[in-house]
């Protein structure tokens, strides 16, 4: 049996890196996509590497085509990741009327042309392998939307119905295409919110991990799941149910 390999965007920290850990901890010799964290990425490599299987580090900016194009089609000719994980992604948070168009389309790219950028690539190859398992990062916000969040709401819903579209275009296929939406999960994208004042509004009361986002992900990529498709997991403690 050929080594099974994942593919990870933004993976170099939070929960992009939790979910790098766990496909390794479940087999996955992992290709680590970041931007420019390089030391971050390096740690990771080292981390993924004691579990026992190999990481390849893959820097380029999501948003480019160019360099996504660079960087995944030397790998792809070689190899073919049955599972992807399109998780990169940045708030730019500010209520619309002070939104500046920039912070408007640096959300919007990141997400979506990221998506489309990376995931053309990959699925292409899956489909002729007629296997493959892709998880894309959403967000609570894109499901119920958050005032100061316009940008990112608009991106984190877009990727909902971008993956359902694509779940039932390649499902006859043998590929499975999923979302899971966090809720609030304790990274360096939160770090600045009022914890206290998200805290109460969570009926768990406490704000997630991203250990308990990534083993959904993990369940998600498994022989368990292998009915599911075109779903959106939502892994948010009851903010929105
Ligand atoms: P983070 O800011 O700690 O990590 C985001 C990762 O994406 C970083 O490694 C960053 O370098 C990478 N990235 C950003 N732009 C990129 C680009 N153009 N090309 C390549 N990599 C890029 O954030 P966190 O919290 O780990 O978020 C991961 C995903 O989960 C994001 O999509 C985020 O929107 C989503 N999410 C996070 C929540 C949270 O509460 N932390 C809640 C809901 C969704």
């Amino acid at each position: 049996m050929g080594k099974k390999i994942a593919l990870i965007t933004g993976a170099s920290r939070g929960i992009g890196s939790c979910i790098a850990l766990k496909l390794a901890a479940d087999g996955y010799t992992i290709w680590a996509n970041y931007r420019n964290n390089h030391e971050a990425a390096e740690e990771l490599r080292k981390k993924v590497e004691a579990i026992g299987v190999d990481c390849v580090l893959l820097p380029f900016d999501v948003t480019s085509n160019v360099e996504t194009e660079k960087a995944l089609q030397p790998m792809l000719e070689q190899d073919v990741p049955e599972v992807l994980i399109n998780n990169a992604g940045i708030i730019r948070d500010s209520l619309l009327v002070w939104m500046t168009e920039k912070d408007w389309q640096d959300v919007i790219d990141t997400t979506l042309k990221g998506y489309y950028n990376v995931t053309k690539k990959v699925v292409f190859n899956m489909l002729q392998q007629r296997k493959g398992t892709i998880v894309n990062i959403s967000s609570t916000a894109g499901q119920s939307g958050f005032p100061g969040q316009s940008n990112y709401a608009a991106a984190k819903a877009g990727i909902i119905g971008a993956s359902k579209s694509l779940a039932m275009e390649v499902a006859g296929r043998g590929i499975r295409v999923n979302v899971v939406a966090p809720g609030f999960i304790e990274t360096e994208m939160t770090a600045k919110l009022p914890a206290d004042e998200i805290i109460a509004k969570i009926p768990m009361k406490r704000m997630g991990s991203p250990e308990e986002v990534a083993s959904v992900v993990s369940f998600l990529c498994s022989p368990g799941a292998s009915y599911l498709t075109g779903q959106v997991i939502a892994v948010n403690g009851g903010i929105y149910v």
